[in-house]
């Protein structure tokens, strides 16, 4: 099996991306470290602290923010960086190559109950001149790499470059990642969907026409029966679809009027989407593709529908026809 770094050196990676690629696996290595400890290390529960965009901190969103700022500060490739759990960025070195945007620990509330977390990442050019948010407004169709690290019954990392998805499995007798799928593809077709269906009612009317039509299955108008799995964390979900095909979605909603999306799109959306994209699949808001995006701020939040290409194709024909706004339940 191959290394990562085997693996990078037979992709012809440059030298200064393979070099933060793998500050950000070694640096995911210590956080599963940390993952599995769990209450043996006293990592779990909440801080007293909110995040910028008003979330209550986990533990583990500090310890495991901290642990990558940390390392890609003494990386000299990286000259800034954006996080979920940082109200601004942050300028690391004048030289660097490359803006690294990440969610430290994706799906972070199921920590305590000792379930599926991950870290997602997205690498951009770094554009020259003064480094400022601006710089990072970039859309994800300028992305040099992205990944996530699952932190599961196994550690897995899921990598793209530009050159498909590339999946490998962390050797805990070893510590090292080694090539376990060189090819990740999303089947086109799928009979699996995941979304969070609490939230129907708030939906727009297109969503809640689809979903109605899955939920009736071989009697409706798909005729064919539909299966619901929902994580809760990003990361698992998004892993699911890439392994086995599937539509994952967290779409518009109307719960909260000055939030009317939950996913981020810097490093949540793109990156995912860049993944889901070169594994054959498709990632789109429901009204444009979300690597299409021109960025207007770092902690920006979009309506997310990705996965399995056929399906989503049929998610976006609701969205593309003339339904009435109001809620048909
Ligand atoms: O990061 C946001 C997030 O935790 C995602 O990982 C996940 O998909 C979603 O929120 C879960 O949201 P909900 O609380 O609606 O299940
Ligand atoms: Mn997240």
């Amino acid at each position: 099996m191959q290394t990562l770094a085997q693996n990078l050196a037979s992709q012809e990676v440059d030298a200064s991306l393979t070099q933060l690629i793998h500050t950000l696996a070694n640096t995911s290595k210590a956080i599963s470290h940390a993952v599995r400890h769990g209450a043996l290390a006293g990592v779990l529960g909440a801080t007293e602290q909110e995040n910028v965009q008003g979330e209550t901190q986990k533990k583990l969103d500090v310890i495991t923010n901290d642990m990558l700022k940390e390392r890609l500060k003494d990386d000299n490739t990286v000259r800034g960086l954006a996080s979920e759990e940082e109200d601004y960025i942050v300028e690391v070195g004048d030289k660097g190559h490359y803006l690294v945007c990440f969610d430290p620990l994706d799906g972070s509330s199921n920590i305590d109950i000792n379930s599926l977390v991950g870290t997602i990442f997205s690498i951009l050019p770094a554009p020259s001149g003064e480094l400022s948010e601006a710089s990072f407004l970039q859309a994800g169709r300028k992305q040099v790499a992205a990944g996530y690290v699952l932190y599961g019954p196994s550690t897995m990392l899921a990598l793209t470059t530009g050159q498909g998805v590339q999946l490998f499995t962390l050797n805990p007798d070893t510590n090292e990642y080694l090539l376990t799928n060189d090819a990740m593809n999303i089947s086109k077709d799928t009979g699996e969907f995941a979304i969070n269906m609490s939230n129907q009612r708030f939906w727009e009317a297109p969503m809640q026409t689809y979903i109605s039509d899955l939920l009736l299955g071989s009697i409706g108008p798909r005729e064919k029966n539909f299966n619901m799995r929902w994580i809760a964390a990003m990361v698992g979900d998004v892993h699911r679809v890439l392994s086995r095909g599937g539509i994952f979605t967290y779409p518009t909603d109307n719960k909260n009027p000055h939030k009317p999306y939950k996913l981020r799109l810097m490093y949540e959306a793109n990156p995912m989407s860049f993944l889901v994209e070169q594994a054959g699949g498709k990632a789109s808001t429901g009204y444009e593709n979300i690597m299409d995006i021109e960025p207007s701020e770092i902690h920006q939040r979009v309506a997310v529908i990705l996965g399995s290409a056929n399906e989503v194709d049929e998610c976006l024909s609701y969205h593309g026809l003339d339904y009435s706004k109001e809620p048909l339940v």
